[in-house]
């Protein structure tokens, strides 16, 4: 538990640089207060203390402001800056070295069953009031723009801003939205899935024609009469 409170003061020096020194951060950050009790509440909850989980998880939301499911899987290093207003679901799963700034929603769509939140590379950063929703992936190294709306997933490296969430650059590099649209994995082409939809419409049609010849095939009781 120290090497944990000690890697969490280390990661807020390492991202802001407001921080002064160590007595400021453990008081003062309630990102620290927050995923500390996370770590806490996310034991607790698989150890099938649900309601105990969700205790500690809701005073961790009243003393912060910021709301972590405890059943969300969040990796090493996380931070979040200043808090208020964030909101981490159930199937959330944060890989390590991520960073969400104030107001951040990692939520569903509301129609959803099961997994229906989102998943983080390592290094991923959410600015302030971005709201990433429904069970997609950002990559690596993602970077999504204050008050963006991100619906969809996004692949390493890419910078998202907007509602909807559009990629505008990959590695610091800008993209075209006609480029952006080739990353969209709904709509790159499928051939195996045209090659398995060709072989289905074929073999409607052989047994069509099948169908057509034993019709007109006189019945093989009679044969065996004439026999
Ligand atoms: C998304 C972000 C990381 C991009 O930073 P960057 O790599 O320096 O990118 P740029 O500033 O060059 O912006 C790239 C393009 O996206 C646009 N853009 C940047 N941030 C945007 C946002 N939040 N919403 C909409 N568009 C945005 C820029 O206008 C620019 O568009 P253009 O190419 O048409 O001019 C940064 O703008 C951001 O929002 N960081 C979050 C910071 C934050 O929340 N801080 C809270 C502190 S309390």
């Amino acid at each position: 538990m120290w090497q944990t409170i000690k890697e969490q003061v280390n990661v807020v020096f390492r991202d802001d640089p407001a921080a002064k020194n160590v007595f400021e951060v453990l008081l003062c950050y309630p990102g620290v207060h927050a995923i500390l009790l996370h770590r806490v509440s996310h034991r607790l909850y698989h150890w099938g203390l649900h309601v105990v989980a969700r205790l500690l998880s809701h005073f961790g939301r009243w003393v912060t402001g910021i709301e972590i499911h405890p059943g969300a899987k969040i990796g090493k290093r996380f931070f979040i800056d200043h808090g208020m207003g964030v909101v981490i679901g159930e199937t959330v799963e944060i890989g390590d070295d991520v960073l969400l700034y104030q107001g951040v929603t990692l939520g569903g769509t509301g129609h959803e069953q099961g997994k229906r939140h989102p998943t983080l590379g390592n290094h991923v950063v959410i600015g302030s009031g971005a709201k990433v929703l429904g069970n997609i992936v950002l990559g690596n190294w993602v970077r999504v723009g204050a008050g963006s709306v991100v619906v969809r997933s996004v692949p390493d490296h890419s910078t998202v801003v907007g509602i909807p969430g559009r990629v505008v650059a990959i590695k610091g590099v800008a993209i075209s939205e006609e480029e952006e649209t080739m990353l969209e994995h709904g709509k790159l082409p499928d051939p195996v899935g045209q090659a398995l939809s060709s072989l289905h419409t074929r073999i409607a049609s052989l047994e069509e024609q099948l169908r057509g010849k034993s019709e007109e095939a006189p019945p093989l009781a009679s044969n065996e009469n004439n026999n």
